[in-house]
């Protein structure tokens, strides 16, 4: 693999003076209490800007998903500030934030979250059918989707009946259907072969470029992070070490700030 990945936006282009597509501030997630309480995530701040691609790596159980599901707003951290397009999750109304997630985020989740009653077609014209984008057009372009991904073949049996790494695929394809401002995708390439994996990485990794979709991509394998615009490493729930982005150019002064001690 090559490093002829999509540049970030330049300094001052209007992309990198929206608001950060997603930013992470001081967030603390705990799970269950007393002698039982996990610290999944501590005091972490991150922030990810348009057309931007982050990696986030480090090893099990360091709170790598935890980061991904409460940046879509799956899941409501005990302290810290989440914001998506600049957006606070948390001072928004369920109906609010639900709206949010369905036009601006998708996600690839580790436990695969296909509906298993739609078949693989179905499901990759779910997020279409809710933009209004129905019958033949809805069909070719999760067709496409799915094409994009290798699966030309058995759009019509249920998740149940695919191998997991065809259910990623069509997971991938689901997320990708449609252009949203911020991609959640953990571990996208956990159950493919190299070969496989590589192509979903390429199509994850031009989607900045194209469609200026700030990517969040968990992975474990160094090769796929070092496409990435930055890389984060975690370890038992905190940020230990950032790659810096290089810089692309411009003062960078009229940037859309991130708050204190993310970036
Ligand atoms: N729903 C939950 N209830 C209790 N503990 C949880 C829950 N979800 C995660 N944890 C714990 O929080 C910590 C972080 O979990 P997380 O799933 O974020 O790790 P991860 O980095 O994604 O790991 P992996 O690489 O294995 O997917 C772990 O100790 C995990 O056991
Ligand atoms: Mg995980």
């Amino acid at each position: 693999m090559t490093d002829d990945r999509p540049a970030r936006p330049p300094f001052g282009s209007p992309a990198d003076l929206s608001p950060p597509a997603l930013e992470l501030r001081s967030v603390v997630k705990r799970y269950g209490r007393g002698p039982a309480e996990v610290r999944a995530l501590t005091d972490v701040s991150i922030c990810v800007r348009p057309g931007e691609l982050v990696a986030i790596m480090g090893p099990s159980g360091c709170g790598k998903s935890t980061l991904l599901h409460l940046a879509g707003g799956l899941e409501e951290p005990d302290a810290g500030t989440v914001l998506v397009d600049g957006h606070d999750l948390a001072g928004m109304g369920i109906t609010e934030r639900a709206k949010l997630r369905r036009r601006r985020v998708g996600y690839v989740l580790q436990r695969l979250n296909l509906v298993p009653s739609l078949t693989a077609l179905e499901n990759v014209m779910l997020p279409l059918e809710l933009d209004g984008i129905a019958g033949r057009h809805a069909r070719e372009r999760a067709g496409a989707a799915l094409a994009g991904v290798g699966i030309t073949e058995g759009l019509d049996r249920y998740p149940d009946d695919l191998s997991g790494g065809q259910q990623q695929r069509v997971a991938v394809a689901r997320a990708t259907v449609t252009e949203r401002g911020l991609l959640l995708a953990d571990e996208p390439t956990g159950a493919l072969d190299t070969l496989t994996g590589d192509a979903l990485i390429e199509l994850l990794a031009g989607l900045p470029e194209r469609h200026g979709t700030a990517v969040v991509l968990v992975t474990h394998e160094p090769r796929y992070a070092s496409w990435a615009d930055r890389v984060v490493f975690l370890r038992d729930g905190r940020i230990v070490d950032e790659s810096s982005p290089a810089p692309t150019g411009g003062s960078g002064a009229d940037r859309a700030e991130c708050g204190d001690g993310a970036r």
